[in-house]
């Protein structure tokens, strides 16, 4: 993929950002969701792409836009890349509509038939930075693990500082963690922005453990993979997460249809190279509201200010950008979106 394409997906995530801004605080998360869909489908259709969404916002049936398998780029080019697309046009949509920190916009794209297509069901992550690459294995006891990063980043366990979820469904895990005196980091929502955390500088987190959505799986592995991190995964039946009985259950037969499909077992280990094949992954994330990773959306009328993480797994350069948007000067559609 040609570089310069890296800041044509900045744009998307920018552009999403801005729209999903619109409804920060408003209660809504479907209309929050659905203005950044719409802002990250007009963007993508104007890059010299030949896109597919392959994680995106559910099935044809069930999302009007950037569903699994749609297609997106600029289709009066003709030299067209072919690419896989991975995108959460609002990471956070809870966060989003109460007003909460870490809400973000995000997007994954690499060579063609590079994603894991993973179904809407939950995974299980345990994801690290570069200094612990190669050493992490599911296989092996959460507390196996946390000691061997510990030792990878040469901390005791009570530097160390891993973020979990705060779901209910982590609580006994949380407190387990807090009684080694490991500092927890229990984010309410947004494990993407999480993962990031285990890779970058400005940060102490050194893991991420705990179970979300598969599809924002994905997208981690995507930057982790091009920031040099690693993380292994295992796909989990959404009933069992809720601790619901599997007995008969519609829900969970599909999944266990949909990864056959796919053909993983629910409950495989699922490395890096299963969930990413490519190494030049771009990714593009854009803040909606501040939180550990990005500033959010600043706006003064029809001023506004976003903040964006650009990452190109090939160099593995990480750039910030700070940007400035006169929305008088959008296009139309982007306008009625934002303003
Ligand atoms: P959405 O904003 O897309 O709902 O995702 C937020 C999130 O916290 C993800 O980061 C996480 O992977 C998933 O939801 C966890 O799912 P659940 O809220 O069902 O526990």
């Amino acid at each position: 993929m040609k570089r310069e394409l890296a800041l044509e997906f900045a744009r998307v995530t920018e552009a999403a950002a801005l729209a999903a801004h619109k409804w920060v605080g408003r209660g809504n998360k479907d209309a929050a969701d659905q203005a950044a869909v719409d802002a990250m489908r007009k963007m993508l259709n104007e890059i010299n792409i030949d896109g597919e969404i392959v994680i995106g916002e559910g099935e044809i049936d069930e999302a009007p836009m950037l569903y699994i398998g749609e297609k997106v780029g600029n289709k009066n080019y003709d030299r067209l890349v072919a690419v896989d697309i991975a995108v959460d046009p609002v990471e956070g949509t809870r966060m989003t509509a109460q007003g909460q920190a870490n809400a973000i916009a995000v997007l994954a794209v690499a060579n063609k038939g590079s994603f894991l297509k993973a179904p809407d069901m939950y995974m299980e992550k345990l994801v690290v930075g570069p200094d612990a690459k190669g050493l992490i294995d599911l296989e092996k006891s959460l507390l196996e693990n946390i000691h061997i990063v510990a030792k990878a980043v040469k901390k005791e366990l009570c530097d160390l500082t891993i973020v979990v979820l705060d779901k209910p469904r982590h609580k006994k895990i949380i407190t387990e963690l807090q009684a080694l005196k490991i500092k927890v980091y229990a984010l309410p929502d947004g494990d993407v922005a999480g993962s990031i955390l285990t890779c970058i500088i400005d940060s102490d987190v050194d893991m991420l453990y705990g179970v979300g959505g598969a599809p924002e799986g994905v997208i981690s592995a995507a930057v982790i993979k091009a920031l040099g991190g690693d993380m292994q995964a295992r796909l989990k039946l959404r009933n069992e997460v809720k601790g619901i009985s599997l007995e008969n259950d519609k829900i969970s037969n599909f999944e266990k249809a949909r990864c056959k499909e796919m053909g993983i077992n629910v409950g495989d280990i699922l490395r890096m190279d299963d969930m990413v094949k490519d190494d030049e992954v771009i990714f593009s994330a854009t803040g909606i509201t501040s939180g550990d990773l990005l500033e959010g959306v600043k706006r003064k009328g029809n001023i506004a200010r976003t903040q964006t993480l650009l990452i190109r797994g090939k160099t593995k350069t990480i750039r910030y950008i700070n940007a400035v948007h006169n929305l008088d000067y959008k296009s139309e559609e982007i306008c009625d979106l934002v303003k």
